[in-house]
């Protein structure tokens, strides 16, 4: 069984934080991995969720199975946090908890590829790596509209805009709900209600990756798209994490969510979801969406999350604007200007890969060979260290 298997490739981002990992230099700094850290450097637990977490202790008499579609009051949350107050009573809309962001979207892909089988998936330029892996599955053709304008830093918006008005009813476009991963360049609002329009008018279907809502603006400026795609067409489909927003990486909570023209559509693809989890691991992990639940359930934890969250999304804006200012104040000039822009953990530098290796071998400066960096797991403290080297290596 084993002898003849062959080593797989290792994960691009991952392989990174393994050499990170290894490397004995005191200095080094990990800018790869989509993970925030706080002032120190840490990655620690939110208050709000160590909160739900006591209560739950305390609160939990059994650990039975919750069941095929997880909980119900996660997934309402999930259904008010991603669509807003004004679908609370939706029943166009079913929500199926997950494993993570990453077992959301392979659900709806799965639902897609066993009922669709000859749909188009159609994925940005680039993409979060990981996306062909769990949304291409089964006969689903893979392709990719244009995206990221390299030369401006900026969305290629004619680009996608052409390619998305081929479109029609076959294709499945994933839409970055907010901050891209990994260019951290994002549509406009009026870019989005053209994108809308384009979707109304091709009847394309639209999957939407919400994987960082809240870590851009806030969490309805992030949901903007989501939103408005919910009220003008008649299906789509998000995979929703809340990997980043609450912090719970490693519990693994998401939610696979699809809005469908007529309520028995909605159950039907409802139960579908549940189905398929079934075959693929038959319940969902509980502990994370139950802490989701708690808070989003407590008006007063409530209120302290979205403060919680707030702060966060503050320091990476900041985090972004000191970093913009020093690298103009080295240079000397704006090439790294839309590093304030940008929204979301991520950027695309633009840095070379040879210049991204001269960072790790030099600087002990780590980010991703396409010169993705993590602003979010930068330190105020060490952002001058970081223009010095940037400055360094672009000469
Ligand atoms: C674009 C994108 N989608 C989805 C995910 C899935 O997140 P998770 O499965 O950890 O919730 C990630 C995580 O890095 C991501 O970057």
């Amino acid at each position: 069984m084993f002898a003849d298997l062959p080593v797989p490739a290792e994960d691009k981002i991952l392989g990174i934080a393994r050499q990170f990992r290894a490397d004995p230099r005191a200095n080094k700094m990990n800018l790869s991995v989509g993970v925030y850290a706080d002032t120190h450097g840490e990655t620690i637990i939110l208050d709000t969720v160590k909160e739900a977490e006591t209560r739950l202790l305390t609160r939990q008499t059994t650990k039975t199975y919750v069941g095929l579609a997880g909980d119900m009051d996660f997934n309402q949350a999930m259904k008010e946090i991603v669509f807003g107050a004004e679908n609370a009573d939706n029943d166009l809309i079913q929500g199926v908890q997950a494993p993570g962001g990453s077992g959301s979207l392979r659900l709806i892909a799965e639902l897609i590829g066993r009922n669709r089988p000859n749909s188009r998936l159609w994925f940005s330029t680039p993409t979060w790596p990981n996306h062909e892996a769990l949304v291409g599955v089964g006969e689903l053709s893979i392709n990719y509209y244009p995206y990221f304008d390299a030369t401006h830093n900026a969305v290629d918006f004619e680009g996608m805009k052409a390619a998305l008005q081929q479109l029609g009813p076959d294709d499945v476009v994933v839409l970055h709900g907010c901050c891209h991963n990994p260019t951290g360049v994002n549509l406009t609002q009026a870019q989005w209600d053209e994108v809308i329009t384009i979707a109304q008018q091709t009847g394309f279907f639209p999957f939407v990756d919400l994987a960082y809502q809240g870590f851009g603006d806030d969490l309805d400026t992030d949901a903007y798209s989501t939103r408005k795609l919910a009220a003008s067409v008649a299906e789509m489909a998000v995979a929703a994490s809340c990997s980043k927003n609450f912090g719970i990486y490693r519990e693994r909570v998401g939610c696979a969510l699809v809005k469908a023209q007529t309520a028995e559509h909605a159950q039907v693809a409802f139960k579908q979801l549940q189905k398929i989890g079934r075959g693929l691991y038959s319940m969902p992990p509980d502990h994370g969406a139950a802490v989701v639940s708690i808070i989003w359930h407590d008006a007063e934890l409530r209120q302290q999350w979205f403060a919680e969250l707030s702060a966060i999304t503050e320091r990476i804006l900041t985090l972004r604007q000191s970093l913009a200012q020093q690298l103009h104040a080295k240079l000397g000039h704006g090439r790294f200007d839309f590093l304030a822009e940008h929204r979301g953990m991520f950027s695309l530098t633009g840095l070379s890969s040879e210049q991204v290796n001269q960072l790790r071998d030099q600087h002990a400066i780590y980010m991703v060979g396409d010169g993705r960096m993590n602003i979010a797991g930068l330190q105020e403290t060490r952002i001058s260290e970081l223009a010095d080297a940037i400055a360094a290596v672009v000469g």
